[in-house]
């Protein structure tokens, strides 16, 4: 892919969910998310993002308000659009709040959020969070009517859901999910819309979604934390930075 002249590598948000995911399955007090967030940042992370779930199955309120103390880049929340997020979002003040959709029975996050079939309650809830001065992006899949419902609720950015990308299963079929990525991406900034993407990045598949232009971050949990469990977390941040460049 022509990397264009003005091209400006995005930034990397390193998920650190699945930290917490590993200290809950014993309920104990390792490993710590709060020390795995000091050294993706030593590792060259530029942003920490957290999923803090209704269920709290990894993410606590603890480790958010530690985080907002301790991360020297800026903090991420994703959570969901309810009532009692907002108010919490709100009191903890992360740098932005990405919007997701939550069912208790997932795995990880499925899919984008419909804005389309919920604008007017979205609208409120970014607007109640951005008069707060806490920027909203909104998680959604690439396709034209979500961007242009994202644009209408005043959300400051979007984040395009990677994971049909990820999944797919051949040349054709990732070229093709790239080609909606690039569309949506485009799209978002004529709507004066800034763009992140995230979900099933890894280490092979990241590069294209890299060189993209307009991207401004990546949001990238599974894939690191499965390689520093190998070869420690600063160094599978600074190699996930290295295959962002091309470079690894
Ligand atoms: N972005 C969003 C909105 C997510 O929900 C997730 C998963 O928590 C990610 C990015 C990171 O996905 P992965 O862990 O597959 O890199």
């Amino acid at each position: 892919m022509p990397v264009p002249d003005d091209f400006t590598l995005p930034t990397l948000g390193v998920n650190i969910d699945h930290v917490a995911t590993l200290r809950q399955a014993r309920r104990t007090v390792e490993p710590d998310p709060i020390a795995a967030a000091v050294l993706a940042e030593l590792g060259g992370a530029d942003g920490i993002t957290v999923h803090l779930r209704e269920d709290r199955r990894h993410i606590q309120e603890r480790d958010v308000r530690l985080l907002r103390q301790m991360v020297r880049t800026h903090l991420n929340l994703e959570m969901a659009a309810t009532p009692d997020m907002v108010t919490l979002a709100c009191d903890l003040r992360p740098a932005y709040v990405t919007l997701v959709p939550e069912r208790r029975e997932e795995v990880t996050t499925e899919g984008g959020l419909d804005v389309a079939a919920q604008v007017e309650a979205l609208t409120q809830v970014v607007e109640t969070l951005q008069d707060q001065r806490i920027p909203v992006s909104l998680f959604i899949d690439p396709h034209p009517v979500q961007v242009k419902a994202a644009a209408q609720t005043g959300a400051q950015w979007i984040e395009l859901h990677t994971g049909r990308y990820a999944d797919a299963r051949d040349e054709a079929g990732r070229r093709t999910e790239l080609s909606h990525l690039e569309t949506a991406c485009y799209l978002a900034r004529e709507a004066g819309l800034r763009v992140n993407a995230g979900h099933g990045l890894t280490y092979w598949n990241v590069l294209p979604v890299a060189q993209m232009a307009g991207m401004e971050e990546l949001n990238i949990g599974h894939s690191i934390i499965s390689r520093a469990v190998l070869v420690g977390l600063e160094r599978a941040v600074r190699e996930m930075k290295q295959a962002m460049r091309g470079t690894l």
